[in-house]
C-alpha cells in the first residue's frame, strides 16, 4: 500500500508540496529536515478548496486520513501501536491475510518504564521508527502515556507509570528515538484516560491541580521537550466535556501554554460534535464509530467532514480553523517522511531483537529473593516449570497494541535454551483460562461499562481445574527446584465482550485476585517444594497476602516481549543481574489504592478523582499505608552502597552529587532516585516526588558519582487557586534513595 505520487516538483515548483521545499535545520541524529517552511505551507492552502482541506481532516481508510491528489498531498498513513507496528489492514478493518507484516515485539510500555533507563527509551522508539518506516508509515500510535491510578486498568500494560516524572522522561526518549526515524510519535490518550469501563463516555471528575500535578507532565514532556509531532486525544469527558475537542485541554493548555504546533489527532471514533470539534483544537477526526457498514464505509459522513463543511459553508464556523488544521497537518508532514518514499526502514533485524531483549533484562522486576535466586544448573537435575503463563503467547493479543510478531519465545522455551541437556524439564500446565459460557449468557454488547454486572458469577467461573492442579503438585513434589509461572492473561479470549479479568483493552479487571486456582496452586507448590521461584506476567500486581510469605522468590515480568522468555531464564540463572524497579507501587488489594478507597473507581457514569493529586506512593507513603513493595523497588544480586551526597546551588539550578559503590561481587546496576521533600508546605503536598534519577552500571567493588539536576519545576506545585506553578520559598529536604520508601542520603536546602 503505498500513496499517491507526488506530482513532478519541477513542474509545479512553489505550489506542490515536496520534500524539497522543507527545511530550514537538520536534526543532529538523522539529517534529515525537520524544519518547515511556513510560507510554503500558507501558499499550499491558499491552492485548496474547502472540500480539499475538510478532505484532510478526517479519516480516508480505517488507518489514513486524507490527502489532496491534484496537489500531490498524500493520505497519512497510521499504525498502532505502542511496542511494535501492528498488522496491515489496508484500507479495510481486519488484518490483511497473507501480508508480509511480521515485526519486532518489544516488550510493553510497564516493562519499559521499570528499567528506568532513558537511553533504552531512546532505543525503543528508534526501533519502532525503523520499523514503522519499512512499512510506509508516517505516524505510530504511541507511547501511551496515562497515568496508572488504578491497579485495574486493563490497559496498564500499554502505559508506563503511576509517577508523571518517570513516565516523562522515559516517553521522552521513545518519542525522539522515533521521530529521529521520520515517523511522527503519537502519545496518548490525552488526557486523564484511565479506565476502560465505559470509556466513550466516563465523564472524570477532577480538579486542575491534579491535572497540572500528575496527568498532564508526561504529555507537556513528550510535547516541549520530545517535541511530539502529533498528540492523540482520549474517549473520556474531563469535567463534562469530551476531551479530544476540550477547550482548556487542548487550546488552553497543549496549544498554548505549552506552544504544540503539531496535529491533535481524535481516538478511534472519540468525536463527538461537529461543533467542538472545529474550535476546540481536534485536527483530525479517526475512527469507526460511523461505520454503520464495515466494508463499505461512509467517511463523508463523520462530524468533520460533511457536516463540517456544512457548518463553513453557512457561515457558523469561520474557515481559518479549518486552515489552522490543515496548516499542522502540512507540517506534520513536512517534519516527518510522509512525502518521500520513506528511505529505507529496516525490518525483523537481530539488532531490533536485541533491543527487546535488553528491555525485558532491565525490566523485569525481582521483588522477593531468600537466597534461592539465581538458579544453579550444575546444582539441579530436574526443574518442574508449572504454568499456563510458561507457554502462552502474548504477542497478538490484547486490543490495539498487538503485534504480527516474528517469534516469541516463551518462559518455558527461554528456560529450555538457556540449560540445554544439563538438567531435565518437566511441564505440568498447573491452570487453565477457563469460563463457564452458560453463566454469561445474558450478556451482550460492548459493554465494557457492563462489567461491573455479574462479578460474582465471573469470580466463580475462573476456578480452578483440579485434574491440572493435582498434577503439577505431583511434578512438584519430585523436582529439585519449581518455575511457577502464572499471572495474569493478556487478550480478550474466552471471556464474554464487557467481562474484565483479563489485560486487555476496553474492559478493566474486577479485583487483583488470582485468577483459575493460581493462588491455591502456588500455596500447594510451596508446601511440597521450598525451591519454588514465581513468575508473573501481568500489567499489574495481584493479591500477595496469602502466598508470598511462604515463597522464596517472586520475579514480576510484565509482558516482556519476543525474548521474554529468554530474559526471565538468563535472570533466573544468574547470567543477568536484575536491575528492574517497580513503576508503581505493589500493595495488596485493589481497594487499598487511593483511587478506590478515596476517590471512585470504574464510577458510574461520572468518575470523581477526589484523591486528587495523591495518586500511587504520593498517598501510600504520605499517609504511611502498608504495601508489598514500594514505587521504585527492585532488587539485584549484587550490592550497593551510597555515600557522600552534596548539593551546590548555581542560580536556579540544584545540582545534587552523591557517591555509589558496587560492594557485592558482580556485576550490577542501581536506579539512584532523588525525591524532594518540602517540609512546612502551605498547602498540602505529598511527603515526597520523584524529581531526578540515573541508572548506573557498574562492575564488582568500581564506584561512581552520580550527578542530577533539579530546576525550579522539581521544588514547585501547581497553586489550586492561583492556577500557576508556584515555587514557595521555604525548607526542602532533597532525599536519595532506591525506592520511595529507602531514602539513603538526605540534605536541606533553602530555596
Ligand atoms: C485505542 C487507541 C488506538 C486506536 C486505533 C482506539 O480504540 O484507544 O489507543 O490507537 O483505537 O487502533
Amino acid at each position: 500500500m503505498r500513496k499517491i505520487l507526488l506530482i513532478s516538483t519541477a513542474l509545479l515548483c512553489g505550489f506542490v508540496l515536496s520534500a524539497c521545499d522543507a527545511g530550514q535545520y537538520e536534526t543532529e541524529k538523522t539529517g534529515k529536515m525537520v524544519e518547515v517552511s511556513e510560507a510554503k505551507i500558507d501558499s499550499l492552502i491558499g491552492l485548496m478548496t474547502l472540500d480539499e482541506k475538510i478532505g484532510m481532516i478526517h479519516a480516508s481508510s480505517s488507518f489514513t486520513s486524507g490527502g489532496v491528489p491534484r496537489l500531490g498531498i498524500p493520505e497519512l498513513v497510521y499504525s498502532d501501536g505502542p511496542h511494535g507496528v501492528r498488522h496491515e489492514h489496508g484500507r479495510g478493518w481486519h488484518a490483511l491475510d497473507g501480508y508480509d507484516d511480521r515485526s519486532t515485539y518489544l516488550p510493553v510500555g510497564i516493562n519499559l518504564a521499570s528499567t528506568w533507563n532513558r537511553d533504552l527509551g531512546y532505543q525503543f522508539g528508534e526501533v519502532l521508527g525503523k520499523e514503522a518506516k519499512d512499512r510506509s508509515k508516517d505516524v505510530l500510535l504511541g507511547p501511551g502515556i496515562n497515568i496508572i491510578r488504578s491497579p485495574l486498568n486493563g490497559r496498564n500494560f500499554e502505559y508506563l507509570s503511576e509517577d508523571p516524572f518517570l513516565t516523562g522522561k522515559m516517553a521522552v526518549g521513545y518519542v525522539r528515538g522515533l521521530q529521529a526515524q521520520g515517523v511522527a510519535s503519537c502519545p496518548k490518550h490525552y488526557a486523564a484516560n484511565n479506565q476502560e469501563t465505559d470509556r466513550h463516555n466516563i465523564d472524570v471528575i477532577i480538579s486542575k491541580r491534579a491535572l497540572h500535578e500528575i496527568y498532564f507532565p508526561a504529555f507537556r514532556d513528550v510535547v516541549v521537550d520530545g517535541d511530539a509531532w502529533s498528540v492523540m486525544g482520549a474517549y473520556n469527558k474531563i469535567n463534562g466535556q469530551y476531551t479530544t475537542h476540550h477547550e482548556y485541554l487542548n487550546n488552553e493548555v497543549l496549544k498554548g501554554k505549552w506552544g504544540f504546533d503539531g496535529v491533535v489527532v481524535s481516538d478511534w471514533a472519540s468525536v463527538k460534535d461537529t461543533r467542538e470539534a472545529l474550535i476546540y483544537g481536534t485536527d483530525i477526526e479517526m475512527g469507526t464509530e460511523l461505520l454503520r457498514d464495515f466494508d463499505n464505509p461512509v467517511y463523508e459522513e463523520f462530524y468533520l467532514a460533511n457536516p463540517a463543511k456544512e457548518m463553513i459553508e453557512s457561515g457558523e464556523i469561520d474557515e481559518k480553523y479549518v486552515d489552522d488544521k490543515v496548516r499542522r497537518i502540512l507540517r506534520l508532514m513536512y517534519r516527518s517522511t510522509a512525502l518521500s518514499d520513506h528511505g529505507p526502514g529496516q525490518r525483523n533485524v537481530e539488532e531490533h531483537q536485541q533491543v527487546a531483549l535488553e528491555v525485558a533484562r532491565e525490566g523485569i522486576v525481582l521483588l522477593k529473593n531468600d537466597g534461592l535466586l539465581p538458579l544453579d544448573k550444575n546444582e539441579i537435575q530436574t526443574i518442574a516449570v508449572i504454568g499456563h503463563n510458561a507457554t502462552r503467547k502474548y504477542a497478538e493479543r490484547g486490543g490495539s497494541s498487538q503485534v504480527p510478531a516474528l517469534y516469541e519465545i516463551t518462559p518455558l522455551e527461554g528456560i529450555r535454551n538457556l540449560v540445554g541437556d544439563d538438567v531435565e524439564i518437566i511441564y505440568a500446565e498447573g491452570y487453565e483460562p477457563y469460563y463457564d459460557e452458560s453463566l454469561f449468557a445474558d450478556i451482550t454488547g460492548d459493554a465494557a461499562s457492563q462489567s461491573r454486572e455479574n462479578v460474582r458469577e465471573v469470580e466463580l467461573a475462573q476456578s480452578a481445574n483440579q485434574e491440572l492442579m493435582e498434577q503439577a503438585i505431583e511434578v512438584a513434589a519430585q523436582a529439585d527446584a519449581v518455575i511457577f509461572v502464572g499471572g495474569w492473561i493478556k487478550g480478550h479470549e474466552g471471556m464474554p465482550w464487557g467481562q474484565g479479568t483479563y489485560d486487555a483493552e476496553a474492559r478493566d479487571k474486577l479485583n487483583l485476585k488470582l485468577i483459575f486456582g493460581q493462588e491455591e496452586l502456588i500455596q500447594r507448590i510451596n508446601a511440597v517444594n521450598e525451591n519454588t521461584a514465581v513468575v508473573l506476567m501481568g500489567g499489574s500486581n495481584v493479591e500477595m497476602e496469602n502466598w508470598l510469605s511462604d515463597t522464596p522468590a517472586y520475579l514480576h515480568a510484565w509482558y516482556p516481549g519476543m525474548e521474554g522468555g529468554t530474559a526471565i531464564a538468563e535472570i533466573l540463572f544468574g547470567k543477568v543481574n536484575p536491575s528492574g524497579r517497580l513503576p508503581m507501587t505493589f500493595a495488596n488489594a485493589h481497594t487499598d489504592y487511593p483511587s478506590h478507597s478515596i476517590g471512585e473507581f470504574p464510577g458510574d457514569g461520572t468518575v470523581d478523582y477526589a484523591e486528587d493529586i495523591f495518586v500511587g506512593y504520593r498517598y501510600f507513603d504520605t499517609h504511611d499505608r502498608d504495601i508489598f513493595f514500594p514505587f521504585g523497588f527492585g532488587l539485584s544480586y549484587t550490592t550497593f552502597e551510597f555515600s557522600d551526597m552534596s548539593l551546590f546551588v548555581h542560580d536556579d539550578i540544584v545540582r545534587v552529587q552523591a557517591t555509589v559503590k558496587n560492594t557485592g561481587d558482580r556485576e550490577g546496576a542501581e536506579v539512584v532516585q532523588v525525591y524532594v521533600h518540602h517540609k512546612n508546605p502551605s498547602v498540602e503536598r505529598p511527603i515526597r516526588e520523584l524529581k531526578g534519577f540515573e541508572k548506573v552500571h557498574l562492575e564488582a567493588g568500581e564506584s561512581t558519582m552520580v550527578e542530577i539536576e533539579l530546576d525550579d519545576m522539581a521544588f514547585s506545585y501547581f497553586h489550586p487557586d492561583q492556577l500557576e506553578w508556584v515555587m514557595e520559598p521555604g525548607e526542602y529536604q532533597v532525599q536519595v534513595g532506591t525506592s520511595s520508601r529507602d531514602i539513603k542520603l538526605m540534605a536541606d536546602l533553602e530555596r
